[in-house]
């Protein structure tokens, strides 16, 4: 039987076993997918198992997305210009690292009747997924990307990776048509402590967190008019891209998926 973990730290909450599970018996593929939680020292051991075979495949999730890098053999060209790796294969006795979020994101930005093309970008945060967000952004043409983060050094970090970011003060906010919570305030019920009230008509308030369905930054913004998106969509094409690599198969993405994903 074939294994595939998520690998993180914390992993309770992540909904990736739950849903690899539902299209592996649905594609009839005899393998399983877990969870494992683990330590910055286990990465070495974890991805070794990946070389010996006894694991096929292996997600990363925060805080270890850069940190499985010095283990891999190669990188997808994705995974090397965001130095993020969240899709883990051997292929060909090498140990492929791949970032499906690029493809996540995008692919859900798509589907929004949104047209992103042009317009200016502010993404509050600088953890893990951001990279991967900002790649995505600049890959869609979007016409300037400010970024603020409440430890201003990794917006810094960013910014030598991605020269063409602005950085703006925690706390500050700057004009924009899109705004994007990259942070985790919202996961435990807070509230981003920012003042929108002022122009946020047709605006698109979108938040990576979909578990809450709509944390109190949605919750705020659709109250003021603008348009709200949570992270569910990238959550799921972020996991059809990994499924992909992994199985060869375009698993389906309809209602039951959708459905099996909010009974947490
Ligand atoms: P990591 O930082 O390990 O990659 P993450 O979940 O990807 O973890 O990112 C958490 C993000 O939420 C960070 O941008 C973090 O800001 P810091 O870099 O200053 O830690 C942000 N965040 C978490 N709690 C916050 C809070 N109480 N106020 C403001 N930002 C917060």
């Amino acid at each position: 039987m074939k294994k595939y973990f998520v690998i993180g730290n914390p992993i309770d909450h992540s909904l990736s076993p739950k849903l690899h599970n539902y299209w592996l018996t649905k594609n009839n593929i005899k393998a399983v997918y877990d969870r494992k939680k683990i330590n910055k020292g286990d990465i070495q051991s974890v991805i070794s198992q990946v070389k010996e075979k006894k694991i096929n495949g292996i997600n990363v999730t925060v805080p270890f997305k850069k940190a499985v890098i010095p283990y891999l053999d190669q990188l997808s060209p994705e995974a090397e210009q965001t130095q993020s790796v969240n899709t883990i294969i051997l292929s060909n006795d090498n140990l492929v690292g791949h970032n499906t979020d690029i493809a996540g994101f995008t692919k859900a930005i798509e589907e929004l009747n949104f047209n992103i093309q042009g317009k200016k970008i502010f993404i509050l945060g600088a953890g893990g997924v951001v990279p991967s967000i900002i790649f995505a952004l600049k890959k869609m043409n979007v016409s300037e990307i400010i970024i603020s983060n409440r430890t201003k050094k990794k917006a810094e970090d960013l910014k030598s990776q991605f020269h063409s970011l602005k950085i703006v003060d925690w706390g500050e906010i700057t004009d924009f048509d899109v705004i994007i919570n990259a942070t985790s305030l919202g996961l435990n019920g807070e509230t981003i402590n920012l003042n929108f009230s002022k122009s946020i008509n047709n605006k698109l308030f979108y938040d990576v967190i979909y578990n809450p369905v709509e944390t109190n930054f949605l919750k705020e913004a659709k109250k003021l008019g603008s348009k709200t998106e949570n992270g569910k969509l990238m959550f799921v094409y972020q996991a059809f891209e990994a499924f992909k690599i992994w199985h060869g198969i375009e698993p389906k993405i309809n209602s039951e998926v959708l459905e099996i994903l909010n009974n947490d």
